[in-house]
């Protein structure tokens, strides 16, 4: 997954897709939001530089829990920058006014120097040289700064994609070429932040459900999330006539064996990790 489908179409599809991915995520903000809040604590108003902000809604959760600060926040994807925008212009004056989005490329912006904090949800495992990339992050911070983000752990570990791999095209690949798996393995998550200069690296492991369906029909609902944005989203694209419809029949009862009355979700698995600069 490089910088040109998250500047184009995948991040077109994330914008729209907004509610639902955070609806996916929301055990994982907490559980970051937490993890930040702990890293600036003491600061009165800590500045945060939020990284691959997406639509914004990591900017708005720090934004609310600590009304001391301030948050920029950066993404590839004109679509998502301008939906972080649009969200913003939403929220109350005492959050709108200390969150600013822009569309940028992280491993290269030089707006502002001197952060106590940076973040990310899920948004750092798509960098073509990590090292490089971490270790301009670095220079953003201010010394001892921190940084706090999550990734996903392995796939095997996410049956929200495991349950489907049998179904999708198969042959090696590459597990750390640029996408959302990259950062699975913890040992070289931590090699890549230790060559980068961040030291005291840890990762804590997060198991979560990942819901991908609720309202009036979950299980239609959940099918077409799926379809729409994803791993499984990516194989439908790629598959001829005939692996198309065996991953649909596939996904269908997949997402019927985890609807619990309720709503779909499966076991997801994350790192939230956290270091210094
Ligand atoms: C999985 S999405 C997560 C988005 C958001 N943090 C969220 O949780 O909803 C990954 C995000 O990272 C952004 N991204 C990837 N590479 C980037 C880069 N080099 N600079 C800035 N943003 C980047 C993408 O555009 C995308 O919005």
């Amino acid at each position: 997954m490089d910088k040109e489908e998250w500047a184009g179409r995948v991040g077109d599809v994330w914008a729209t897709e907004q509610h639902r991915t955070d609806r996916t995520f929301e055990p994982v903000d907490e559980a970051l939001v937490e993890a930040a809040v702990a890293a600036v604590y003491g600061i009165a108003t800590p500045h945060i530089l939020d990284v691959g902000c997406g639509a914004g809604t990591t900017s708005f959760s720090l934004a609310t829990r600590l009304p001391g600060a301030t948050i920029n926040g950066i993404d590839l994807s004109p679509a998502l920058s301008g939906a972080a925008v649009a969200r913003a212009a939403g929220l109350p004056d005492h959050v709108r006014s200390r969150c600013r989005f822009e569309r940028a490329d992280a491993t290269v912006w030089t707006g502002e120097t001197g952060f106590d904090l940076l973040v990310s949800r899920h948004g750092v495992m798509f960098f073509d040289d990590p090292v490089a990339a971490f270790a301009h992050l670095r220079s953003l911070a201010k010394a001892g700064g921190r940084l706090v983000f999550s990734c996903f752990r392995a796939p095997k570990e996410n049956a929200w994609v495991a349950k489907f791999a049998h179904l999708m095209p198969g042959g090696p690949s590459d597990p750390h070429a640029p996408g959302p798996f990259a950062f699975a393995d913890r040992d070289r998550v931590a090699a890549i932040l230790a060559e980068a200069g961040w030291r005291d690296a840890q990762a804590t492991a997060l198991d979560f459900a990942y819901v991908a369906g609720a309202g009036g029909d979950p299980v239609a609902d959940a099918n077409d999330f799926f379809a729409r944005i994803g791993p499984v989203s990516r194989a439908i694209r790629e598959l001829d006539e005939a692996g198309r419809e065996r991953l649909r029949a596939g996904l269908d009862e997949q997402v019927r064996a985890h609807f619990d009355g309720e709503k779909v979700s499966f076991p997801a698995a994350a790192w939230i990790w956290s270091a210094q600069a």
